[in-house]
């Protein structure tokens, strides 16, 4: 087995734990490439990172930024889209270079175009040195949704039912969340160098053991990284609970 499971007392001590992993890999290389992700889970993160910048203690000029996902039909401007998200969550309160920063666009009329233009940006940067993950509660990763077939590529997504109730958290109704977002696939995601997915609280408990310990499949998108070579799960004891109860072992 070659994922680690680094396990945190709460939430917070998860974003603590997420941005010292993350904050080693900039200080180890100053221009290495952060694929980001979006969603409550990371807000821990982002927050323990704009404290190590404000002290110096890390240092985002020369850091390139991908985010892993973006919702169909929000230009960058709207206040819902990933976009702002990622703005005022992190980079407008850091010494990141906005050129540096690499988001799909909500408003591109070719998508398929948007998806290339988006790998081949991926590409040249040289590849992902640290991919960061949240899980949906259907397992999804980005907007990967349960299918029958792992999405390669970026790609457009039909959201399900059940992802856009969760999100609808943060909009002000459920009818005014997109149907439709951009996510980097699958292969995507493999190929960044480390990923590290983060999940908390006990309503994932499920389906974060599913992810970690069941089949690998497609109808649970996160279980492929099991199979990752540089795979790390900092995860909230609530989260842990079932992994705890059902494989002890793999806690340390
Ligand atoms: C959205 C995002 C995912 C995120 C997921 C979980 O669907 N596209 O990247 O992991 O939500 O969100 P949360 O962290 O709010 O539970």
């Amino acid at each position: 087995m070659i994922m680690k499971i680094i396990r945190a007392d709460n939430k917070g001590e998860m974003g603590i734990h997420g941005a010292h992993i993350l904050a080693e890999r900039i200080k180890a290389k100053p221009d290495c490439v952060l694929g980001l992700a979006t969603g409550s889970t990371p807000l821990g993160v982002y927050k323990c990172l704009r404290e190590l910048n404000k002290v110096n203690e890390i240092d985002f000029s020369n850091v390139r930024t991908v985010n892993l996902d973006e919702y169909c039909g929000l230009g960058n401007e709207d206040p819902q889209s990933y976009h702002s998200f990622m703005m005022n969550n992190l980079f407008n309160h850091i010494n990141i270079d906005k050129n540096n920063v690499h988001i799909l666009s909500g408003k591109a009329i070719d998508v398929d175009a948007e998806c290339a233009r988006y790998e081949a940006a991926i590409r040249s940067l040289g590849g992902i040195d640290i991919q960061l993950l949240g899980v949906g509660h259907n397992g999804h990763i980005g907007f990967n949704e349960p299918s029958d077939e792992f999405a390669k590529d970026t790609h457009c997504v039909e959201l399900t039912e059940r992802t856009i109730a969760a999100n609808a958290l943060f909009f002000p109704s459920i009818d005014d969340v997109p149907r439709r977002a951009l996510s980097m696939g699958i292969r995507t995601i493999m190929h960044a160098r480390k990923v590290m997915l983060l999940c908390s609280g006990e309503s994932k408990a499920e389906t974060l053991e599913k992810a970690l310990f069941g089949p690998i499949t497609p109808r649970m998108p996160a279980s492929i990284l099991q199979v990752h070579p540089d795979f790390t799960v900092v995860a909230d004891e609530a989260a842990l609970s079932i992994v705890a109860k059902r494989h002890p072992h793999m806690l340390v």
